[in-house]
This record gives structure tokens, C-alpha cells and sequence, in this order.
């Protein structure tokens, strides 16, 4: 069986752009595939200590694994659901990882300069990042990653750092499949990268100080409709789609292909020649705030104790896989 498998940081509430660029995307995988393919979902709490946790770490944990059931995850026994702090093959074969991937890749990597521009000094975590995500990728064999695009630098290494490993050592690692191929399984046109509706050119992130540049996925219909009828758009005086000049735009589209689970040509064909940028918004915002409704609801149904007890049994299950596949890679290296 071939997996699929995902992590969302657990430092705070999440964004609509977290959620509709990897959650959403793993639900759907997860409940089409999930009688053939195995499903991991974990938190990556390991990552998430690279910077401030805002609240508290296992109650953002529990959160966050809610959130996959209330964007309609359906459970089986191939779906299995871990912290990543609970399965110690991580980190070791992060360490042993650190050993073949070189400094000069993991210098060149976006996040990593994102992260670090300005600063005086940054934690050697921030640095390693992706090392420790070819780990939680490696020791289950995953092929499928549904992630944004943000992320796809993070599986190229990744493939690199595996290629490295089979040729010294022979067919350890799976290697996940190129990011083209990523985004085909996905069902999508282009990676997906929500904007910062202040600010397009960039990324919707936690980070950003701004309110008004991100929807949060507790904010309100009030808040919702205040911060996208306030998003930057243009002057060109047309709702068509083309990230490039009209990104503002081009993200209202995708949001709402996105929430309402139609493709994105749909939507584009809905708006050609049509030139009110408020129309578009006032539909966004309506759009989005029943999406969030309708998740909020379902969330209030989920218990804490449901969350745990798939977490008792997907540890279980993740530490076997994950032993025995760091068990060969420490065999490679005689320290077995
Ligand atoms: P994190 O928490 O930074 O991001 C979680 C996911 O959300 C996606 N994302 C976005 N997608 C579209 N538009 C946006 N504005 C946007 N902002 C964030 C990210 O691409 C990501 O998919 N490194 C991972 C966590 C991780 C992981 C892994 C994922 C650790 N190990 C192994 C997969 C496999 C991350 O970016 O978390």
C-alpha cells in the first residue's frame, strides 16, 4: 500500500490559507483513497518548537487533529493520526539525515531565509527544518504529500536527500513523487499559495502581524466581511484570473473555487467580464463565512476524547513502522 501523509504546525490557530492549501486537500485525498492507500496525518509538534507557541502545545495539538474531522475527514483503518515527539524515529533519523544532507542546500532554502532575514541570530531548529520533515516523510516510505507550495522546495530536498542515501547504501527510501506530480495527484492546476489579502505578492501566514491580512479559522462573518471587503485588489478594472498583475483578485477567485469545492475554471467562467471588484468581494466574504459557519459547527461536536483515542492507537501504529524502517537505515550505517 502506498502512503499519503501530512503535518500542519501546531504553534497557534490556523489560517485559511493552512487550511485550504493542505488540510482540505488531505481530507480529500484521505476520503477518496483511504481503502487503498495509507493515510498519516501527524502534528509535527517537533517543528513547531522552533519558534513561540501561542497557547498551549497539547491543547493546540488536539485542536488542529479536530480540525481534519471537522473538515470532514472519514475514519477507517488505514487512517492513522500521531505526534510526531511521540514516535522517537524522528528525531534520530533527523540526526542521521544530517549526516548526508549538506549545509549548502539547506542554506539555499526559502523558509529558511524567510525566517532568518534580518536576525541577529536564529535557532539551529530553524536551519534543520527541512531535515527533520525528510525524516517524518522517510521512515513511513510516503509518496504522496499534499502540502503547499511553500513546501514543495522541502520535498525536492527531500528526494535529494534520499536519492544520496539509496546510492551509498542501496533501495532504503521511497522517494516522494516530484512536486508536478504532487499537484496532479491533487487534483490541481498549480500548487496552492492563498495570499495575504493586504499584501498579495505574499503568502497568507500566522506570522504576520497584520489582522486584516489573514482569515483565522475562528474569526467571525463580521470579521470575515471586514477583512475581505478591505483586501487589496488593482487598477486593471477586470475579475479574471492572472496571479501574476491581478493577484489580489486571482486569490478571491481561488478561495472561492476552494470553499466551495468547484474547480477553479468554474469560477473564472462565472466572473468573465464582469468588472465591480466589490461584487466579487461582498461574494467571497458570504462564501467564506458560511464555509467557516458550517466547519465551526461541526467542530462544536468533536470531543477531546475522541482525539486521544486515535492517537493512542495511531502512536502505536507509527512507532512500529517507524522502528523498523530506522532499523534498516542504522544497519546502513553499522550502528546496528
Ligand atoms: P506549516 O504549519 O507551516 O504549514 C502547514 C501547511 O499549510 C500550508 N500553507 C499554505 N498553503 C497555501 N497557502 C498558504 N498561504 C499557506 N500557508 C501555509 C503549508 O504549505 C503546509 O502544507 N513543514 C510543514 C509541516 C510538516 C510537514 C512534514 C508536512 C512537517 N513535517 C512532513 C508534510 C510532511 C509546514 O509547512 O507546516
Amino acid at each position: 500500500m502506498k502512503t499519503i501523509l501530512t503535518g500542519i504546525r501546531v504553534n497557534s490557530e490556523l489560517t485559511l490559507g493552512n487550511f485550504l492549501g493542505a488540510m482540505v486537500p488531505m481530507v480529500r485525498l484521505a476520503n477518496t483513497h483511504s481503502a487503498d492507500y495509507r493515510i498519516n496525518i501527524f502534528a509535527p509538534d517537533l517543528h513547531s518548537i522552533i519558534s513561540d507557541i501561542d497557547g498551549d502545545l497539547p491543547a493546540n495539538i488536539t485542536r488542529s487533529l479536530k480540525y481534519y474531522l471537522a473538515a470532514g475527514l472519514n475514519l477507517n483503518d488505514n487512517i492513522h493520526v500521531y505526534r510526531q515527539s511521540r514516535v522517537p524515529a524522528h528525531s534520530e533519523l533527523c540526526w542521521i539525515l544530517n549526516c548526508v544532507a549538506s549545509m549548502g542546500d539547506l542554506s539555499r532554502m526559502t523558509q529558511y531565509k524567510d525566517k532568518s532575514e534580518g536576525k541577529e541570530s536564529v535557532n539551529v531548529g530553524i536551519f534543520d527544518y527541512p531535515v527533520l520533515m525528510a525524516a517524518d516523510i522517510l521512515l513511513y516510505d510516503a509518496e504522496y504529500i499534499p502540502v503547499g507550495e511553500d513546501q514543495f522546495q522541502h520535498i525536492e530536498l527531500t528526494r535529494r536527500i534520499a536519492e544520496k542515501f539509496n546510492k551509498k547504501f542501496g533501495d532504503v527510501f521511497t522517494l516522494p513523487v516530484e512536486p508536478k506530480a504532487q499537484i496532479k495527484f491533487m487534483q490541481l492546476n498549480d500548487g496552492l499559495r492563498i495570499r495575504d489579502l493586504q499584501n498579495p505578492e505574499k503568502k497568507m501566514s500566522k506570522s504576520t502581524a497584520s489582522e486584516n491580512s489573514k482569515i483565522m479559522l475562528s474569526d467571525t462573518p463580521d470579521q470575515i466581511k471586514k477583512k475581505i471587503m478591505s483586501a487589496t485588489t488593482d487598477s486593471v478594472g477586470k475579475i479574471q484570473y492572472d496571479m501574476f498583475n491581478q493577484p489580489g483578485i486571482s486569490n478571491l477567485l481561488q478561495i472561492d473555487a476552494l470553499v466551495n469545492d468547484i474547480p477553479l475554471q468554474d469560477v473564472i467562467s462565472t466572473w468573465a467580464g464582469e468588472t465591480h471588484y466589490g461584487d466579487l468581494k461582498q461574494k467571497v466574504a458570504a462564501d467564506v463565512a458560511t464555509f467557516i459557519d458550517n466547519f465551526q459547527r461541526k467542530l462544536a461536536t468533536i470531543s477531546d476524547d475522541e482525539i486521544l483515542t486515535l492517537l493512542e492507537a495511531g502512536e502505536a501504529y507509527a512507532n512500529e513502522i517507524a522502528n523498523n524502517k530506522l532499523h534498516e537505515v542504522q544497519k546502513a550505517f553499522h550502528l546496528r
